[in-house]
């Protein structure tokens, strides 16, 4: 079974959106493959950084990192210097784009501008969606800061990557506080209330919350639940969610098309695309912000 399919009869909604199954000549099968294969240099890295996730995202790990990063103490910059910024780093946890992260960040963005035009705070949203990833220039490991997302705290989805063997290292694998269906949570407590695995999309809803930028609800979700693969694709934690999660997933598909498909497209001129941007963040997000 590929990685693109959740369990038996749950294929990934966001490849139902490609029927054409080829994007910017890459077909949609080849997206998101983590076939374990150490003797090809991606594929290793991909693994390695999955696995040390696995083995460290607990539940005191993410309290620990909430603490630390929770408190917006960290450096103060604009939102353009922090994308800047990205430039000098490549996601480990990505099979699809070995392309410095800014690349990425304009790409999504762009798609999105051309397919809903009407738009704008979705372009920012693309724009920035990924750029919590600042965390990694401020001693975090990869694996803490990209890569998916996943609830800490109850058992492990069926269809996180790389499966149980990644998670076998993980103390709260055997903590039955931790590893039955519900763990620590209510059944239908809702996505919300779910602790996630530490990383840039929490990290980044909870920093614009904090600095009162300007977007929609909807926009909000986009960056929060973006890396929650094993939800959004997977079909997993069902039992966990109420009804109105369904009005979320909807809004994280839509993103989610473009986050995934566009990383085999052209490098954008980013120079010359930086002005309509500016007046972007501007309108949504200006000024110094606490990070
Ligand atoms: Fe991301
Ligand atoms: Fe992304």
């Amino acid at each position: 079974m590929s990685r693109n399919q959740g369990p038996v009869g749950i294929i990934d909604p966001s490849q139902l959106f490609r029927p054409e199954k080829v994007y910017d000549g890459k077909p949609v099968d080849a997206f998101r493959d983590y076939a374990i294969d150490d003797s090809d240099p991606i594929r290793r890295r991909v693994r390695l950084t999955y696995y040390d996730m696995h083995t460290n995202q607990t539940v005191d790990f993410v309290k620990k990192k909430m603490d630390k990063w929770l408190k917006f103490n960290t450096f103060k910059s604009t939102v353009k210097d922090a994308l800047i910024k990205l430039n000098e780093l490549l996601d480990e946890s990505d099979p699809d784009s070995d392309l410095p992260n800014i690349v990425h960040a304009f790409q999504t963005a762009e798609r999105i501008r051309q397919e809903h035009p009407d738009k704008e705070w979705m372009h920012l949203v693309g724009l920035i969606h990924d750029v919590g990833k600042v965390m990694a220039f401020f001693g975090e490991p990869q694996w803490c800061v990209v890569g998916d997302t996943f609830p800490v705290g109850c058992k492990w989805g069926s269809t996180i990557v790389y499966g149980d063997d990644s998670f076998k290292d993980n103390p709260d694998t055997y903590n039955p506080k931790y590893n039955t269906e519900c763990g620590m949570y209510e059944p239908q407590c809702g996505l919300e209330n779910l602790m996630m695995s530490w990383g840039h999309d929490e990290y980044l809803y909870r920093m614009l919350v904090h600095n009162k930028c300007k977007f929609p609800k909807d926009g909000l979700y986009m960056i929060r639940y973006h890396s929650f693969y094993p939800w959004h694709a997977g079909g997993d934690y069902q039992h966990l969610l109420k009804e109105t999660d369904k009005e979320i997933m909807e809004a994280v598909h839509e993103f989610n098309k473009y986050d995934l498909y566009t990383k085999s497209a052209g490098v954008p001129d980013i120079d010359a695309l930086w002005p309509y941007y500016d007046k972007l963040i501007e309108k949504y997000m200006p000024g110094v912000l606490d990070w």
